[in-house]
């Protein structure tokens, strides 16, 4: 029987151990494929507490979980025709092959030759499969606006699928482009908000605000300091900051207080926070 409160020592103080949530980003992208059903599994499997996945749109206005909104020659394979995502059926995109290619950035990635990039749909239907939630990123920009529906449609298309399966408590929607957040608040208030951050341009309270009253901040990892984590507690807003690989990273954040971690190595992460008692 695990005892539900645990206590570690902080910069020499014994404090109540917190709950750092782990997030595995693009799944599993360490030890699979990412954002395909394999890196998914695979994250589940590992006891991850939220999947981290990017959403596209194809031209039959069908959600896929794609980082890039056109083709990736590092990652995948595809015949010839249009290599941009928002031009392509769901049946064209299939054709492209998103597992075979190994990224040299993450020497352990397994391929899983053949993965298709799935849709939101098939990766919503791994819910019930454990209680983890989603954090699902709407890839929308707002100097290319040929790459995505406009900000109110891709919020209604992401709404619907995670109406249908009635998921709105397991959701987080986050983006850099905070129009389609506000599209969202619009539609549908009460599913969880993040405000992605990469240029620390200000504080994480006035972030969220502009992000329309995002409950989350996901700023990049380095931008992350205790005291701007302190004052996004005192306002009422979480810090889950993105994407931390490593041992040194995962210190910083987990001393300045973040309530999560995205990581592309969600096993090693939590392995790391066993190990420290922090889980
Ligand atoms: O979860 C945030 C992080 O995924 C944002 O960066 O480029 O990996 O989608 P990116
Ligand atoms: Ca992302």
């Amino acid at each position: 029987m695990k005892s539900a409160l645990r206590f570690v020592l902080m910069g020499g103080v014994l404090k109540a151990a917190p709950r750092i949530l782990v997030h595995g980003h693009r799944g599993a992208r360490a030890a699979r494929p990412e954002n395909t059903l394999p890196a998914f599994e695979y994250a589940i499997a590992a006891g991850a507490d939220f999947l981290e996945l990017d959403v596209a749109v194809t031209r039959d206005d069908v959600l896929v979980v794609s980082h890039d909104p056109v083709f990736n020659p590092d990652i995948c394979r595809a015949p010839g025709g249009s290599r941009v995502i928002r031009e392509l059926t769901l049946a064209e995109l299939r054709l492209w092959d998103c597992g075979s290619l190994h990224n040299p950035r993450f020497p352990s990635q397994q391929p899983v030759p053949g993965a298709r990039i799935p849709t939101l749909d098939e990766v919503l239907d791994l819910a019930g499969s454990g209680a983890f939630g989603f954090n699902i990123e709407t890839k929308s920009f707002p100097e290319h606006p040929e790459l995505t529906p406009p900000p109110e449609r891709f919020a209604a298309l992401l709404l619907a699928a995670i109406r249908r399966r009635r998921l709105e408590s397991r959701v987080v929607v986050q983006s850099f482009d905070f129009r389609t957040l506000a599209a969202l608040r619009a539609l549908a208030p009460e599913i969880r908000r993040a405000a992605l951050d990469e240029r620390g341009r200000c504080d994480f309270v006035s972030l969220a605000r502009e992000a329309a009253e995002a409950q989350i901040v996901a700023p990049a990892f380095a931008l992350v300091t205790p005291e701007k984590v302190r004052a996004a507690h005192a306002a009422g807003i979480e810090v889950v900051p993105w994407t931390a690989n490593a041992a040194p990273a995962w210190d910083c954040l987990i001393n300045a207080g973040v309530d999560g971690i995205i990581t592309d190595d969600p096993a090693g992460l939590l392995a790391y926070l066993r190990e420290r008692n922090l889980r």
